[in-house]
C-alpha cells in the first residue's frame, strides 16, 4: 500500500547535489504514454502502428504511487511539477491527479503539456482541481502543415479551440511550445508570433533536438534561435526579459510595442545544462536524469516490493548524487561516439 498519509519532512539537509552541484528542483511526470498524435519526429506512424506494444494499464503508475513519489521529490528539494506524456490528458481521471499533486507540501507550481486536441473537454474541470497553467505544442497554423506535423489529423480548429478554453479558464500564462526545422514549418513561424501576440499567450520557438533515436534529426534541420530572433525582431523589435527562475529553459522578450512576451528554447545552439534541475519519471516509474538518457532508475519494482520512504528517498538521492548528465553540452562528441547507446523515447518521458 502507498503510505499517503506518511508524512515525510522537508530539510534543506536532504536535497541531494550532483556532481556538478546541480540541485534537484523540477519533475517531469510522464502518466500516458500514448498519444492521439502521430508527430514524425516523436511517435512515427511506422513504427507506433496499431499493433505496437504500450504499456499496460497496471504497468504504468497508480495516481497514488505517483503522488507518494512526487512527495518524496518534494522532500529532496523539488518545487515544481510538470505533468506530461505522451498525451497526458488520455489518462483517465487526470484533474484527480492534479488535485493531490497541487495539495502537496513543497510544491509551489503544477503544469501540464499538452498536445491541445482534448483541452477543450478538461480545461475548467483542471482549473477547477488547482492546475495553475498548461503549455501547448503547436507548430503550424498553416492546415495542411499541421495535419503532416502531427501525423495526419485534422485536429488544428480543436487545439485552437482548446487554446481559447484554457485561457479562459485562467490556466495561464498560456504558452505554446513550437518546434521549428528548417524547411518544414520554418516559413510559417512568424504566423503563430503574429497569432497570438496581444493575446497574453507566449510563443516558445524550439531548436529541433535530436531526442529518442527515431526522429531523424540532422543539423541541417536546425533553425538557431539566433536566426528566429532576427527575423521577429525585424518585423516586431524584442527586448530581453531576465529570467523567472534559475534554470529556466528559454530565453524570454517582450514586443517592444506592448504585444506581449515570446521566448526561445536554444538547446541546439546554447546548452543549458549548466544549471539542469530537471527530473523525469517514466510512466512505468522510471527515474530519468536527463532528458537524453540511456538508462533510468526503476522506483515502482521497490516500491511495489514494499519498500519504504526512506528507502526509495535513498535511492532516488544515491541516483541524483551521482548524476554526471549534459549531453546537450556534449552534444556532437557523443554522436560521433560508436558506443553511443540508445536514447529514451520521447513519449516514454515526455519533452
Ligand atoms: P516553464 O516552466 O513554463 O518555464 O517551462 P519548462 O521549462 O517546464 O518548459 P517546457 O516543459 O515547456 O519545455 C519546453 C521544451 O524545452 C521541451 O519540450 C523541450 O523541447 C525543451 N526542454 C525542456 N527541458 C529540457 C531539458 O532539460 N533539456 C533539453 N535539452 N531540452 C529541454
Ligand atoms: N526537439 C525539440 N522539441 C521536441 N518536442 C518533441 N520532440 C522534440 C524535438 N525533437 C517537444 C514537443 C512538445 C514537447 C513535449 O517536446 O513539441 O512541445
Ligand atoms: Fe506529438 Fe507530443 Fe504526441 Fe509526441 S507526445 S506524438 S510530440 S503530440
Ligand atoms: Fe538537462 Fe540533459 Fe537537457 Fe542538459 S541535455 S539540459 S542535462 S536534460
Amino acid at each position: 500500500m502507498p503510505s499517503k498519509e506518511s508524512v515525510v519532512p522537508i530539510t534543506r539537509a536532504r536535497e541531494p547535489r550532483d556532481t556538478l552541484a546541480r540541485p534537484m528542483r523540477d519533475l517531469r511526470i510522464s502518466v500516458m504514454d500514448r498519444c492521439n498524435f502521430r508527430c514524425p519526429y516523436c511517435m512515427p506512424r511506422e513504427k507506433y502502428h496499431d499493433s505496437y506494444r504500450f504499456l499496460k494499464t497496471a504497468e504504468r503508475l497508480s495516481f497514488d504511487e505517483i503522488v507518494r513519489l512526487a512527495r518524496l521529490f518534494a522532500a529532496l528539494g523539488v518545487r515544481k511539477l510538470r505533468i506530461t506524456g505522451g498525451e497526458p490528458l488520455l489518462r483517465a481521471n487526470l484533474a484527480d491527479l492534479v488535485g493531490e499533486l497541487t495539495a502537496l507540501t513543497g510544491i509551489d507550481d503544477v503544469a501540464l503539456t499538452t498536445n491541445g486536441v482534448l483541452l477543450s473537454k478538461y480545461a475548467s474541470e483542471l482549473k477547477a482541481a488547482g492546475l495553475a497553467r498548461v503549455t501547448v505544442s503547436l507548430d503550424s497554423i498553416e492546415p495542411a502543415i499541421f495535419r503532416r506535423l502531427c501525423g495526419g489529423f485534422d485536429e488544428l480548429e480543436a487545439v485552437l479551440d482548446g487554446i481559447a478554453h484554457a485561457g479562459r479558464a485562467g490556466l495561464t500564462p498560456l504558452k505554446i511550445n513550437t518546434v521549428i526545422q528548417r524547411g518544414i514549418n520554418d516559413a510559417g513561424a512568424l504566423d503563430i508570433a503574429a497569432r497570438f501576440r496581444g493575446t497574453g499567450v507566449v510563443v516558445r520557438y524550439i531548436e529541433y533536438m535530436d531526442v529518442g533515436n527515431r526522429n531523424d534529426w540532422r543539423p541541417e534541420l536546425v533553425v538557431p534561435s539566433a536566426e528566429l530572433h532576427a527575423r521577429i525582431h525585424a518585423r516586431w523589435p524584442l527586448v530581453p526579459l531576465d529570467r523567472n527562475y534559475v534554470g529556466e529553459v528559454a530565453q524570454r522578450y517582450a514586443y517592444a510595442d506592448g504585444g506581449g512576451e515570446i521566448g526561445f528554447i536554444s538547446s541546439i545552439s546554447q546548452p543549458f545544462c549548466g544549471d539542469c534541475s530537471r527530473a523525469r519519471l517514466s510512466s512505468d516509474g522510471a527515474l530519468y536524469t536527463c532528458l537524453f538518457a540511456a538508462h533510468g532508475l526503476d522506483l515502482r519494482a521497490p516500491m511495489r516490493a514494499g519498500a519504504s520512504d526512506e528507502e526509495l528517498l535513498d535511492l532516488i538521492h544515491g541516483r541524483w548524487s551521482a548524476r554526471i548528465d549534459r549531453y546537450s553540452e556534449l552534444r556532437a562528441s557523443i554522436r560521433a561516439s560508436a558506443a553511443q547507446e540508445p536514447k529514451v523515447e520521447m513519449n516514454y518521458i515526455g519533452g
